[in-house]
């Protein structure tokens, strides 16, 4: 029997989703956001999603900048997440404050986070209304990753790298490489 919750605040059933660290620069000052909600959308054009609530920093840096870039942690930098989810830019400078490490995209301003095993470029292309979040939509102009964490197909490597989930609330956790199957029908 599974019990029939109605009561849908604490809505986080769906977890574990990979923590995306969502980086935006108006100017000469970049700021960066724990993203868990965020998905692929398209292969051809190569499109990527982002939901963000309307009151965050990043909502008003990638309103204006109209690009964005996507970084992917280790479980190593579980702190990172927690400092960039749990403070706003409104309030503080958060890379100055955590000495975050930065490195440049190649076809946008905003920096990506050098911490990160994997980091999208996008260009923003559509957003779209979702209830108390905003659907932003990049264009994927180029993807940077650590060579040694995917195979050559772009499969992560699990042995390599411990991808970063998150729980909700303040609970995190990694994958078990043990785990890894191959399976054909
Ligand atoms: C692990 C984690 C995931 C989060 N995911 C989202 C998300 O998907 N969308 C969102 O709007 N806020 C999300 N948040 C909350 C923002 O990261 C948080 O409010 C942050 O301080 C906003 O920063 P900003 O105001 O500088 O943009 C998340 C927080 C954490 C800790």
């Amino acid at each position: 029997m599974k019990k029939v919750i109605t009561d849908l605040r604490t809505f986080q059933y769906f977890y574990p989703y990979t923590v995306a660290v969502v980086g935006a620069q108006v100017k000469d000052r970049a700021n960066f956001m724990s993203c868990a909600w965020h998905t692929a959308l398209s292969f051809d054009p190569p499109l990527f999603g982002i939901l963000v609530a309307k009151k965050r920093r990043t909502y008003d840096l990638i309103s204006e900048a109209k690009e964005f870039t996507v970084n992917f942690l280790v479980q190593e930098d579980v702190a990172l997440s927690a400092q960039m989810g749990r403070i706003s830019g409104h309030d503080r400078d958060k890379v100055k404050e955590f000495q975050v490490e930065l490195s440049p995209a190649v076809h946008i301003r905003t920096p990506v986070l050098d911490a990160a095993y994997a980091a999208f470029e996008c260009r923003l292309r559509d957003i779209y209304s979702c209830g108390d979040h905003e659907l932003f939509v990049g264009e994927v102009l180029a993807v940077q990753v650590r060579e040694e964490c995917f195979d050559r197909q772009g499969v992560l490597d699990p042995r390599q790298v411990k991808p970063l989930l998150y729980l909700g609330s303040d609970f995190y956790i990694t994958v078990d490489p043990d785990t890894l199957e191959h399976k054909l029908p």
